[in-house]
């Protein structure tokens, strides 16, 4: 059975030793081509591939009927704190499709909530803090994070990981500003009318809070980096409410020592935003290897304003993925040919995965990057679609 071309009635529901099955058969297509395993890796380093490496954000998440049923009657960062539950959900996504990449299990709350915040994550809404940071005494009651003492769970985590894993896993945390977003409106806001009075209110205490959570967000990604993970993604999910000179101001100079800082370790980093169109080119200069752009700008574009000397992963709208297949294989192709066969992109979608999503769709999705940028040999040749779609 190949799990990628299972039609919409759904994939037959594999056993947890199926997942072996895959990971041998993805083996096999390493012995071949010589490329199979390390192709995430090898893309983020701008190194030429056998084909387009593919991964998605949330990819362990409710689309999946088993994540829902373990979900059942938990809480999700008591999910996270066990080892064994967040290594079982990272491995679900890989009984349907053969992935190029892990992403770990966990959330982005799980250090802010063991340096003292008290914070839940409601379902359909995202995280919620009890007592928002509004004054000076909050930014203080932030205890500095000690990885291995405060969240040993992930690291146990990602141990296992690596033991059942034949590909790359990816450690992640949220970005300062972020983070600092949640923290400070109590929950998701779209506007971020408090994040923004405190910067401009106190830009002082503002860059105490940067400083304290970055120096966390550093100190946990060093950690996982060291328990094996083997590239990190920093989501900074709510950076594209800000503009340009906020962005410089306030933002970019704790960016640019988290990754400064992880460099040493040389494993690849990817900077990811939502609605950062507008911040492209200054993001590329916080120093990343790749950066994760959204639906809003053509992937060719966003690639110009980055420098194609910088990796690229996106971008499908996820919403895209809730409509007919032949629409999310347009827009797919779009993708592709925009990449045009370039070292250097990782396919993913702009955003999280859609709870609603068909397991179908993205079984497909994987199966035609797959299929479409095989090359000739891992030296770089064209893809097919490239030459078959003509420019973008
Ligand atoms: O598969 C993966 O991508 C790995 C796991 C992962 C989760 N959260 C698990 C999770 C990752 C990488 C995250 C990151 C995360 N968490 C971000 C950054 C990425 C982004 O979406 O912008 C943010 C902002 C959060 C905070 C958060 N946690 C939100 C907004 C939500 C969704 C709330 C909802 O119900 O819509 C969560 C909950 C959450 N974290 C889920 C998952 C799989 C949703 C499923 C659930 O409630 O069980």
């Amino acid at each position: 059975m190949d799990p990628a071309v299972d039609g919409p009635g759904g994939p037959a529901p594999l056993l947890s030793s199926d997942v072996t099955l895959i990971s041998m058969a993805d083996e096999r297509l390493s012995e071949e081509t010589g490329a199979a395993e390390d192709r995430f890796l090898r893309a983020c380093r701008l190194q030429p591939v056998d084909r387009t490496p593919v991964w998605f954000m949330r990819q362990a998440g409710r689309y999946l009927p088993e994540y829902r049923a373990m979900r059942k009657g938990r809480d999700i960062l008591e999910m996270c704190r066990s080892p064994e539950t967040a290594t079982e959900v990272t491995l679900l996504p890989f009984r349907y499709m053969p992935l190029d990449a892990a992403i770990l299990f966990s959330d982005i709350m799980v250090p802010v909530a063991a340096m003292g915040a008290d914070v839940r994550i409601e379902s359909g809404i995202g995280p919620v803090v009890e007592h928002p940071i509004r004054s000076p005494a909050d930014v203080r009651r932030l205890r500095p994070l000690d990885p291995e003492a405060d969240v040993p769970y992930v690291f146990e985590a990602i141990r296992l990981l690596r033991k059942e894993l034949t590909v790359p896993l990816v450690g992640f945390s949220g970005a300062p500003f972020t983070l600092a977003s949640y923290l400070v409106e109590g929950g998701p806001s779209r506007s971020q009318e408090m994040t923004k009075a405190f910067m401009h209110g106190d830009p002082a205490r503002w860059e105490l809070l940067m400083e304290v959570l970055g120096a966390a967000v550093l100190a946990y990604l060093l950690a996982q980096v060291a328990a094996g993970a083997q590239a990190v993604q920093v989501f900074d999910s709510w950076a594209g409410t800000l503009d340009p000179d906020d962005y410089v101001r306030f933002v970019l100079p704790t960016m640019r020592q988290i990754f400064g800082g992880l460099a040493p370790l040389g494993v690849p980093r990817i900077h990811f935003g939502v609605g950062t169109g507008e911040l492209l080119a200054l993001m590329r200069e916080a120093g990343a290897d790749v950066i994760g752009v959204d639906w809003r700008v053509p992937l060719h574009e966003a690639w110009e304003r980055i420098g194609f000397d910088v990796a690229i992963q996106g971008n499908l709208d996820p919403a895209a993925c809730l409509g007919p297949w032949e629409t999310v294989e347009a827009k797919a192709l779009a993708v592709l040919r925009r990449a045009a066969g370039r070292p250097g992109h990782i396919f993913n979608l702009g955003h999280g995965v859609l709870p609603g999503t068909p397991v179908a769709t993205l079984q497909q999705l994987v199966h035609l990057v797959h299929e479409r940028t095989e090359r000739a040999s891992a030296d770089g040749a064209e893809p097919e679609s490239a030459e078959e779609a003509g420019p973008a």
